[in-house]
Order: structure tokens, then sequence, then C-alpha cells
């Protein structure tokens, strides 16, 4: 354990103060004045600094001045025989725990020295935690360490480095354009062009001309020739979003460009040949589409030659917090407001809310946290704040819930097997830990909810 510095230059205080560590069983060093204990913290750090304020060559608020500019952590209790009320405040705003009459109660000094260690304890681990999370593994720019989210990296790693069609399937927020874009950077493609359509956005003779081009006087408005994506992306990858809201007619002529290798800009009878992977997109049921007529079957399975299905955010609990701080993080740097963290309970909160837009809701979520919060840290208060009403849990059980108390029990135990699993990781002994019942019940309940 790293020593407790005494810092006096009565030598009778110093003898008091190690007589009391000792009985705490705390290692210590005393020194009588402060340019010789801040050689030692130079050298090996403290766990505590206890320090007189009064002393010759270099007084105690200069000490914690040289000290801070060591380490900031340290915590530091300040005693003197003559506190000012402005010895005090300088003290606090230099990081100083506490301050310290003398004569003191050696009682009192107790309780003090061990609610401080407490404390720097508390900050060190949840420090550790906040690196772990940081550290948490990303695959290229994503979260996700929920088992959900590693079988759809592992997927992307299989299917990238071949040319076959992929579709991505999910709700909205969910990350498809970041699968679609780890696909092409873990490609062979990846030094060739990435080109993102939005099929929805452009309306159908539009989108028509910009898949494929034009030539100069093809419609009116062609003033001139223009390239489609399909050119821009020669050799690289296509991402075709919301496909399933591309026109029927549209959907023939994209088949037949798939099947056939080639494309023919509007307007000219020219054959251009391309070699496109396509990835596309849809939050759309398209099987319903196909059935209803509005999406053909022969493209879909041209498509879907793989199909990554992302889940969405409420069935992978476990990363909401890892995402919110990443989020965070990242608006922390882009606001110049530094490292923001999100404290364990507004973690709670967050995984157990429901996140209809998923990542890009919580996304926007942790821009305003980074916006609104006061301090480096975003905490449970925060982040109720910040989300919509309706998903407040305690409201949703009240208003919208059932009535049976044993539907109502069911539903608080499923929610707090949720947390468990989102503060531990996906940990199930440690969760069974956290809810206190056995790993054995654990897995009973976690069948039972189908979780
Ligand atoms: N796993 C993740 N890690 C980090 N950021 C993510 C993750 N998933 C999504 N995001 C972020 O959330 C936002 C939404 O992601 P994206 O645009 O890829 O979703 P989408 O599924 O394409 O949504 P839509 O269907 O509405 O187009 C983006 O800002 C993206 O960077
Ligand atoms: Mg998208």
């Amino acid at each position: 354990m790293r020593p407790v510095i005494v810092v006096d230059d009565d030598h009778r205080t110093r003898r008091i103060l190690q007589i009391l560590l000792e009985r705490m069983d705390l290692p210590s060093l005393a020194f009588d004045n402060a340019p010789e204990a801040l050689q030692q913290l130079g050298q090996e750090s403290a766990a505590l600094v206890l320090t007189d304020l009064r002393m010759p060559h270099m007084n105690g608020i200069e000490f914690l001045r040289e000290l801070r500019k060591l380490d900031r952590e340290i915590p530091v209790i300040v005693m003197t025989a003559y506190g000012t009320v402005e010895a005090a405040v300088e003290a606090m705003k230099l990081g100083a725990v506490d301050f310290l009459a003398k004569p003191f109660d050696v009682e009192a000094l107790e309780t003090l020295i061990a609610r401080s260690l407490d404390y720097a304890r508390h900050r060190s681990e949840n420090r550790f935690l906040r690196e772990q999370a940081d550290r948490a593994p990303r695959f290229e720019e994503m979260v996700g360490s929920a088992p959900a989210m590693q079988e759809v990296f592992s997927l992307v790693d299989k299917v990238a480095p071949t040319r076959s069609s992929v579709l991505i399937t999910g709700e909205t927020g969910t990350g498809k354009e970041l699968i679609a874009n780890a696909i092409h950077r873990r490609s062979p493609r990846a030094d060739k062009l990435f080109v993102a359509l939005n099929c929805s956005a452009i309306p159908g003779e539009l989108l028509e001309s910009e898949l494929f081009g034009h030539v100069r006087g093809a419609f009116s408005g062609a003033h001139a020739d223009r390239e489609g994506k399909f050119q821009s992306a020669d050799g690289g990858t296509l991402f075709l979003d919301e496909i399933g809201d591309m026109e029927v007619r549209l959907q023939a002529k994209l088949l037949r460009v798939l099947q056939e290798g080639v494309i023919e800009p509007i307007g000219s009878n020219r054959r251009v040949p391309v070699d496109v992977r396509i990835v596309s997109a849809t939050n759309h049921d398209l099987a319903a589409a196909i059935s209803e007529g509005r999406f053909r079957e022969d493209l879909y399975y041209r498509l879907n030659v793989f199909c990554i299905e992302l889940p969405p955010l409420r069935e992978r609990r476990a990363d909401i917090p890892g995402l919110a701080r990443f989020f965070l993080a990242q608006f922390g740097r882009e606001l110049g407001r530094g490292a923001l963290s999100l404290d364990e309970d507004a973690a709670d909160v967050l995984a157990t809310n429901d996140w209809p837009g998923n990542a890009r809701e919580l996304r926007n979520v942790m821009e305003r946290a980074a916006v609104l919060c006061d301090g480096p840290v975003v905490d449970a208060k925060l982040a109720l704040r910040l989300l919509p009403p309706s998903s407040d849990p305690e409201v949703d059980a009240g208003d919208e819930g059932p009535f049976e108390l044993q539907a109502v029990v069911a539903e608080a135990e499923r929610r707090a097997i949720l947390r468990s699993l989102a503060r531990t990781d996906d940990n199930k002994v440690a969760a069974a830990g956290l809810l206190g019942i056995g790993e054995r019940t654990l897995w009973t309940k976690l069948k039972k909810y189908g979780i």
C-alpha cells in the first residue's frame, strides 16, 4: 500500500499522527518541511497527504499548489492552528479534501482519514471502469460488446472479402449505414469508392438517372452528360439505402444491371460494363412488400445473398452504457468540454429505456447531455430529464403496465435482470450477484423472460 505522507514542522504533532496512522494499519512517512515531502512525492505517489499550514520555507498552500502540479488526485487534509477562512478557501480551491483545526480531536481525524481514503479509492475505481469502457472493443467506428453485435461483426468479417451482395435490415438508427461502411472498408475494394444512395429521398425518374447516369438531352433538364453512381462506384461498393422504397419499374432495371454487370446511361445505347459490389439496407419488412407486390422477389434474392440483421438497442441493453459513453466522449471533445463521463446510476436509467430511435436517438440524448451537464459527470437526474417522459420506467409501469400483481412483479423482475446485465457487461455470474440470486436461478429466469 502507498504511504500516507505527514508534513508538519512540529515534532510532537508528527509523532501523534504517526502513532494514529500506525494504529489504523496505514504505512506513513513524516517530513518536517514541504520541499522534502515534495521530493518524496515526486518519486512515489501517496495514498493521502496530511499537512500543516504554517511552516517555515514553504507554507501549506504553496506546498499544495506544487503538489497539484505533480498529482491532481491525491487527497489532502490540511491542518492548522491558525485556520482562517481565506486559507481554507484557498486550500479547497487547490482540491484539498478537508480542513482540520488544531488542536484536533483524534477520533474526528481518524474518521476523516478513513473517509478520504475511501473517497479516493472510489474515484480511482470509477476511473478504472471509465477507462475500461473507453477501451471497450471497437469494430471500425462501432461500439458493441453484446453477443448479438459480436455476431454481426463476425458476419461482416466473413462476407467483407467476397463480392456477394449483402442486405442489411434493422430498425431506424440501428447502425445500418455504419455496417455497410465497415463491409466496404474491410473488403479488397477498400481503396476504391464507397458510394451511398438513398433510394427513398429521390423521386423515380431522378433516381434512375442517379443510378445509371444520362446523356445530354435525354430528358428536359439534362443539359450535360452525367455519370451515375454505378459508374462512380466502379471497382468499389454501392450502398443502396432504403431499397424497399424503390419503385417496381426501377427494380426491374436494377435487376437486369445486376445480372449483366452492364449499365446503359439514360438516352444512350452505349453499354458500360461496371464492377460494383452492392450492399443495400432497409427498415421495411421486405417479405411483406413482396407479398403485396411492392417488391420484386427475384431482386430480393439477388440482393439478399447474405443478410445482416441489426438488433434494436432494447434487445442488446448491455451495449447501452458503452454506446452512451462513446457518444458522450465524442461530444465532450467536439464541444471542447474535455472528458465527460456517465455515472453508474445514469447508465442504469439509460439502459432501461426502450429507445425506439435506437443508437441515433441515444446519440441525440447524449449530445444534449454534453451541452447541459454542469460538471464533467452526467448523473441520473440529468439522464431522466433528457429521456422522453413516456419512456420513464416508473411512469411506464404506472400508466400503461399490467395491473395483476403477478404480471407487475414479473415485469419489475425482468427490468432488474436487464439492468444487472447492462451493469455487468452481460456477465451472468456478476449479474446474479447483483440480483442476490444464484446463477442457476438467473439462467432459469433468463429463459422464462426470453432474455
Ligand atoms: N454500434 C454503434 N457504435 C457507434 N455508433 C453507432 C452505432 N450504431 C449506430 N451508431 C450511430 O448512430 C447513428 C445512426 O446510425 P446509422 O445512420 O448507421 O443508422 P441506420 O440504421 O442507417 O438508420 P436509418 O434506417 O434511419 O437510416 C449514427 O450517428 C451512427 O454513427
Ligand atoms: Mg441509414
